[in-house]
């Protein structure tokens, strides 16, 4: 299963994700992470994609694309993948076509999700993240069990830097303006199925297998 998932930042790509991998038992390829994690360890391309993500634009084409086709080459995601943040544009979309060309496979599905601007503010703004394993929790919504502190492998969590009010919503307008259009060649396709942004985190197992099922 080759899956795709888009949505304005703060939508609940990344918690979804997570939920189908652990459904499915396939990877989770998360752009913004993978990103982080190069910014964290200073390589030059990290200290260029650290530039761009603290202002809330988009990483160059050329540092992303490099990222994820290395990705998409190491045996894990033989049986499937989902993508998470990945395309965010045209040329994006257009590399990926290139690089599952080559792989033999296609995308099964895209998924939409939607969320209110109020919605995305209350949830980014109390959102914690583990910098080691990844987990995502929420103050408030989904907090951890010991405070600030990863229930999965007991790091301190942290707050995004790109997590401020005022790049949550450039963030936003950069989605609109760059990512919202490719939906329409997703949908050109007939691969974009919605998801409800809006529902409470204990329904998205059942909304994903509604979804997704026909797909297993
Ligand atoms: P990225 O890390 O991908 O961030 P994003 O797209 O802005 O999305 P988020 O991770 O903020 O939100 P999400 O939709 O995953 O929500 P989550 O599930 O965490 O990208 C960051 C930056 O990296 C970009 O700005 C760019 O610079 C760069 N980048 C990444 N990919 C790139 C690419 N392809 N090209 C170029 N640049 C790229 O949920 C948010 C919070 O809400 C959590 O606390 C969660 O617990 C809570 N929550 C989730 N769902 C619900 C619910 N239903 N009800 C209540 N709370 C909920």
């Amino acid at each position: 299963m080759q899956i795709v998932i888009l949505g304005p930042p703060g939508s609940g790509k990344g918690t979804r994700a997570q939920i189908i991998s652990k459904i499915y038992g396939i990877p989770v390829i998360t752009t913004g992470d993978m990103l982080r994690e190069a910014a964290a360890q200073d390589t030059e391309s990290g200290r260029i994609a650290d530039f761009y993500m603290k202002k809330g634009e988009l990483v160059p084409d050329d540092i992303v694309v490099e990222v994820v086709e290395e990705r998409l080459g190491r045996p894990d995601v033989e049986g499937g993948f989902i993508l998470d943040g990945f395309p965010r544009n045209l040329a994006q979309a257009r590399a990926l076509d290139r690089v599952l060309k080559r792989k033999g496979v296609s995308i099964d599905a895209v998924l939409k999700i939607d969320a209110s601007t109020d919605s995305i503010i209350k949830r980014l703004s109390l959102r914690r993240s583990c910098p080691r394993c990844g987990a995502v929790y929420h103050l408030k919504y989904n907090p951890p069990k010991k405070d600030e502190v990863c229930d999965e492998c007991g790091s301190g969590l942290i707050q995004r830097d790109d997590d401020r009010e005022d790049i949550i919503l450039y963030r936003m307008i950069v989605y609109e303006e760059q990512t919202r259009p490719i939906l329409e060649r997703y949908e050109n396709m007939g691969k974009v199925r919605e998801l409800n942004g809006e529902i409470e985190i204990d329904e998205i197992p059942g909304e994903v297998r509604r979804v997704l099922g026909d797909l297993a």
